[in-house]
């Protein structure tokens, strides 16, 4: 067929059908296929342009226009029904309920103090309202003041290669120097430094050479204690009384059982009853072992040698000390069976807390 006839009848063929089904895409991706159809690579009009190159000089313009001004149409049409769907999604995006109010929400995960630290600030918190002060000392010390003012024989056990971890310094070599064993470093460093009276709780890791399901190498503990005049055995069991009190309630039962220490004298430990169990469950008792009592904590009336290695006058003054392990109150507290549950950090068990 000759091009000019192809054109013409292309055209009139063409007619406004488009403009129906541009109208009837209900999204862009319909709408730009319809639009391919007739101008995409092998779409009818583009067909139409092909055959120009053979139209006859004279009839070119002419052809040319009328091929133009349908293209011009198709595009104009394309591009109001495309403007027309997208102030559409707009609108409908506007007005769409932005999400669901009544949906629970999604907290983000909240962290909180480790079960450790909370045992902590409770401890240093009550006894701060009862009047001490809060001090803290190195984890590296020396022997003389975690053992030798403390009043340790030289050959005491626990200054054993078992019980403590020994440590060069660089350059001091020849001191003799340790992982604290306890925080009794505090109490040697406190009263060397000033006169009493005074009263003091310190915070803080030690280290020990132990390591089973109720011992760490590294574990906390909190010492505190007052020196003054007259201070007597019987203010350490009233100071100590109110702080189990606080700690675990009003009214529960303490019990004071000697013990030795050997910067202390007397010396107790402090066991509180276990509320984990009763009478008759007591035997299964996984907490206090049968035994119906935690033990808390050691303590004692300071050592009247103790008091003179750190320069104060023993005639004059007497103090109580006593130490408490942290672990030890947080797994009783909670009944965690295995210290080392308390430094593996699982998020699953630090959440129970
Ligand atoms: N330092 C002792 C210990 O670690 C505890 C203690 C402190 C006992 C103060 C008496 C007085 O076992």
């Amino acid at each position: 067929m000759d091009p000019t006839a192809e054109i013409e009848q292309g055209l009139s063929a063409f007619g406004e059908d488009f403009r129906a089904q541009f109208a009837a895409a209900e999204s862009e991706l319909t709408l730009r296929s319809a639009r391919a159809e007739l101008l995409g690579k092998k779409g009818r009009l583009t067909q139409l342009l092909k055959l120009m190159g053979r139209v006859p000089a004279d009839q070119r313009k002419r052809l040319g226009e009328a091929v133009n001004a349908s293209k011009l149409e198709v595009e104009a049409c394309f591009q109001a029904r495309l403007d027309e769907l997208s102030r559409a999604a707009r609108e409908a995006d506007l007005k769409a309920t932005p999400f669901d109010l009544s949906l629970p929400g999604r907290a983000p995960a909240r962290g909180h103090l480790h079960p450790l630290t909370q045992v902590r600030e409770q401890v240093l918190d009550t006894f701060e309202g009862l009047g001490f002060e809060v001090a803290s000392g190195p984890q590296v010390e020396l022997e003389e003041n975690n053992f030798t003012k403390l009043a340790f024989p030289p050959d005491h056990p626990a200054t054993d290669m078992q019980d403590t971890f020994w440590v060069k310094v660089a350059g001091a070599e020849s001191a003799r120097t340790l992982l604290r064993t306890h925080t009794s470093n505090v109490q040697v460093r406190e009263m060397s430094q000033r006169q009493p009276p005074m009263a003091v709780v310190s915070g803080g890791a030690v280290f020990r050479r132990d390591d089973d399901v109720t011992h760490s190498p590294m574990f906390h503990q909190i010492e505190g204690f007052w020196v003054g005049e007259g201070v007597s055995f019987s203010h350490l069991k009233g100071v100590l009384t109110a702080f189990l009190e606080r700690m675990y309630g009003a009214g529960v039962a303490v019990r004071f059982r000697p013990s030795y220490f050997p910067f202390v004298e007397p010396g107790a430990e402090v066991d509180v009853a276990c509320d984990f169990c009763t009478e008759t469950t007591c035997a299964s008792c996984r907490v206090c072992k049968g035994t119906r009592w935690l033990e808390i904590l050691g303590c004692g009336m300071i050592h009247p040698e103790v008091l003179e290695h750190c320069g104060i006058d023993s005639e004059r003054y007497t103090g109580f000390a006593f130490g408490l392990g942290v672990e030890r109150v947080a797994m009783r507290r909670y009944g965690i069976p295995d210290i080392r549950l308390l430094f593996e950090n699982d998020p699953r068990f630090l959440a129970q807390f």
